[in-house]
């Protein structure tokens, strides 16, 4: 790739920030698109965040991705902070805006759903209740975009239960606190079932769970994409339930920054999804 003066810049911040899977899956669509701009992966330790945000900007970026640990820190700093941003209260994207000021949006909950809706087409929200099993990060994004959508009640299970409650209290939405020794019995009439968990993914221990009282009607989704099909997967599938992947989630909550730097909303397909995955 061949940048001209004009060249376009973004990029990732995170400490550490190698794992990133960002830089090749923007790279993709830079490449696909021909845009003169490019996406690099930003290495800045958490106390040197504020100064290497606003360095950036001055160097004329367009904005970037935040990842862990600096998604608090990236709220804090902003201009303007979208609602689904401050509801989460974490950032994964900036945007530095014409007028000067910095945005900062959480497009890991929009992510989630456009994967599930892009990977179930005749899924629908408000047709019963989300089984999340999770409180973390993650969890608190997926339950703001489920609650938006429409999901009319919400069994939240966590091993840690004090932090579903923390979850159960601190968001707008219609969250019942289940549990973890319960999970089960939560499954029988839900309309979804999504892990938020680190369980399932490979160095990690399995989810265990019984799928017995769920509905084969009920679409099992996991964040975990490695492997791509975890052992939850496989069980829901075993069991006649329609599944969806984890790496939609990433691919899809990448589009709304991409739009804003480059101004082209992207599209997320097997052949990306295959390109990202062959890291
Ligand atoms: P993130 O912010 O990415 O969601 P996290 O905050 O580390 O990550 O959350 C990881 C989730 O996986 C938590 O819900 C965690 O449960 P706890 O709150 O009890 O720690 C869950 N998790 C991790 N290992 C687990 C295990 N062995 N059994 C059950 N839950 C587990």
């Amino acid at each position: 790739m061949i940048l001209s003066g004009k060249a376009k810049l973004a990029g990732v911040i995170g400490w550490p920030v190698s794992h990133s899977k960002s830089p090749r899956l923007h790279g993709f669509w830079l490449n696909k698109y021909d845009i003169d701009g490019t996406y690099v992966p930003l290495a800045i330790e958490p106390e040197n965040f504020d100064e290497a945000v606003h360095g950036l900007k001055l160097a004329g970026f367009k904005g970037a991705n935040v990842t862990v640990p600096h998604k608090e820190a990236a709220i804090k700093l902003a201009d303007v902070v979208t609602d689904r941003a401050l509801k989460i209260g974490a950032a994964n994207t900036l945007v530095f805006q014409s007028d000067g000021s910095i945005l900062a949006d959480n497009t890991d909950g929009y992510g989630f759903y456009e994967n599930l809706i892009q990977g179930a087409p005749n899924w629908k929200a408000d047709a019963g209740p989300a089984v999340v099993l999770g409180a973390g990060g993650a969890a608190r994004a997926i339950i703001v975009a489920l609650a938006e959508a429409g999901v009319p009640e919400i069994r939240l299970t966590n091993r840690t239960r004090l932090r579903a409650d923390k979850l159960a209290n601190e968001l707008d939405a219609p969250i019942t606190v289940v549990e973890w020794s319960e999970r089960e019995e939560a499954l029988a009439g839900c309309n979804l079932l999504t892990n938020t968990t680190t369980l399932g993914m490979t160095g990690q221990n399995l989810l265990e769970i019984d799928l017995f009282d769920m509905p084969k009607a009920a679409l099992v989704n996991d964040i975990v994409y490695a492997p791509l099909m975890t052992n939850l997967l496989e069980k829901a599938h075993a069991h006649g339930c329609d599944v969806v992947d984890g790496i939609g989630m990433l691919l899809h909550q990448a589009r709304p920054g991409f739009n804003a730097w480059f101004g082209t909303d992207p599209v997320v397909d097997q052949e990306l999804r295959d390109f990202v995955l062959a890291d």
